[in-house]
């Protein structure tokens, strides 16, 4: 099978020029122009007035997820499709390691759920629960098997929090091993003895949620995986940065020389905490960790985004249905299962945002989308870049297409749940095909081939994948 791409702007993290790109079988083969003359291509797709782009790499979701007493309502059918069509080709997703058990298992268990359901390729970050010294050698079989990073939290004491000894632990075995530890970063401890202070008060609402949250606990937690990642001599990676004082920490470590990188997230951009005061409950659609800030913190993360103090943006995505997922917090905010849907999005969202309103340059756009994402993560240049041998994982992106996110027009929302997080949003930029692996997967906004997603086994820090 090969595709021949005409005539598109073709926009990578660096480059910007138009022409052709020329695919056989799983692989880009050719860049260049007027290509048609000298190749025989068995589809081709007219890209004018497009931008051909890396497909988008979305390095933080969860699938198929037990989590807050339910189940994330995306699978790994599901979700990838819906990724799919908004132009993400690639996904990081977090196996979890059940307490007391092999993190080797749980990665098996992940691996499981993405089997013959996967329409995009996907790899995985490993969430440490607990990790003695017994258990260290694991973290270098990991590596052996495509897991090059892990993911550890300061919040959810009980559920997914680990003490600071685990921190540190964790942390000088990835240092030694050439993996990259990624960070939840919240005083859990604290946050949930404010927590019962709000309950005690008869504070039940989802507002509070916010209110319980405050950015200053986010800020402490930056600091000390800081401290501590600086000390054990490991690369960091902030996951879900959500405000000013936390970023105030990660330019403070940079600017210390410490390797620490942090993401953001479109919720964090794009939406604040006003939104939890809706009545009737739906301020629940959005309870999420970190809470949604105040507004101002946008454009604090918009100039981070642009002066590359914040290094990528990925989803979070962690949908749950209002009806019956959400709900289970009706009574009280603390029983909300915390996530929100966004896969689907982020692309469009961060084009609209970003390019379109002046915020970004093109190559900015690609390189969080996409490209930042396959270098931190182990997967560049197979992934996350148009260039000769690299996988044929292309977006052809409309930039003037304008569209209004809706759950009631099914042609802007795939994702299982019952809501869209940016209900109503107006952005100019879609996603019209991808393909992935050589596969076209969504042309002109129909799903046209199912499944066939891969296990993209990672790279060390640093190292190549190809
Ligand atoms: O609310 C969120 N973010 N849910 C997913 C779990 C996490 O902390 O990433
Ligand atoms: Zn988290
Ligand atoms: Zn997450």
């Amino acid at each position: 099978m090969s595709i021949l791409i005409k005539n598109g702007r073709v926009v990578t993290a660096v480059d910007d020029w138009f022409g052709d790109v020329y695919i056989e079988g799983e692989k880009i083969v050719q860049l260049g122009t007027d290509l048609e003359a000298s190749v025989h291509a068995d589809t081709v797709i007219d890209a004018s007035g497009k931008l051909v782009i890396p497909g988008g790499i979305d390095s933080h979701t969860h699938l198929d997820m037990p989590f807050g007493g339910t189940t994330s309502a995306d699978d790994f059918d599901t979700g990838t499709k819906a990724a799919a069509f908004g132009g993400t080709t690639s996904i990081v997703d977090f196996a979890i390691q059940t307490k007391g058990e092999s993190t080797l298992k749980g990665l098996d268990a992940w691996r499981e759920k993405a089997l013959n359901k996967a329409t995009i390729d996907y790899a995985f970050h490993m969430i440490v629960t607990d990790m003695d010294h017994g258990r260290l050698g694991e973290m270098d079989r990991l590596v052996d098997e495509g897991v090059t990073s892990y993911k550890l939290f300061m919040a959810y004491p009980g559920v997914l929090y680990v003490d600071d000894g685990t921190l540190y632990r964790t942390f000088r075995r990835a240092g030694d091993n050439g993996t990259r530890i990624c960070m939840h970063a919240e005083n859990g401890i604290v946050i949930d003895e404010i927590i019962k202070e709000a309950i005690a008060d008869g504070k039940t609402e989802p507002r509070w949620h916010a209110h319980t949250r405050p950015t200053r606990m986010e800020a402490e937690g930056v600091h000390r995986a800081i401290a501590i990642a600086e000390v054990a001599d490991v690369p960091l990676y902030i996951v879900h940065l959500s405000c000013a004082d936390a970023l105030d920490e990660v330019k403070t470590g940079r600017a210390r020389g410490v390797d620490v990188m942090a993401e953001t997230c479109p919720q964090y951009l794009f939406l604040d905490q006003t939104i939890y005061d809706r009545p009737n409950f739906e301020g629940a659609k959005w309870v999420m960790t970190p809470a949604l800030r105040e507004k101002w913190n946008q454009d604090v993360l918009w100039e981070g985004l642009k002066f590359g103090h914040l290094a990528n943006v990925a989803t979070d995505h962690c949908p749950f249905c209002f009806k019956g997922q959400k709900e289970l917090g009706r009574d009280s905010f603390t029983q909300i299962p915390n996530g929100a849907p966004g896969v689907e999005n982020r692309v469009s969202l961060l084009y609209h945002g970003g390019v379109h309103e002046g915020r970004l340059s093109l190559n900015q756009w690609v390189d969080l989308t996409s490209t930042a994402a396959a270098k931190t993560f182990g997967m560049f240049p197979k992934k996350g870049t148009i260039a000769v041998g690299s996988d044929a994982d292309i977006v052809v992106f409309d930039p003037d297409m304008k569209r209004t996110i809706s759950i009631d027009d099914p042609a802007t929302h795939h994702m299982n749940t019952d809501y869209s997080a940016y209900e109503g949003f107006e952005v100019v930029g879609w996603t019209e095909t991808t393909i992935s692996r050589g596969r076209i997967i969504v042309d002109k906004g129909s799903l046209v081939t199912e499944g066939g997603g891969e296990y993209i086994a990672r790279a060390r820090v640093g190292e190549l994948l190809r």
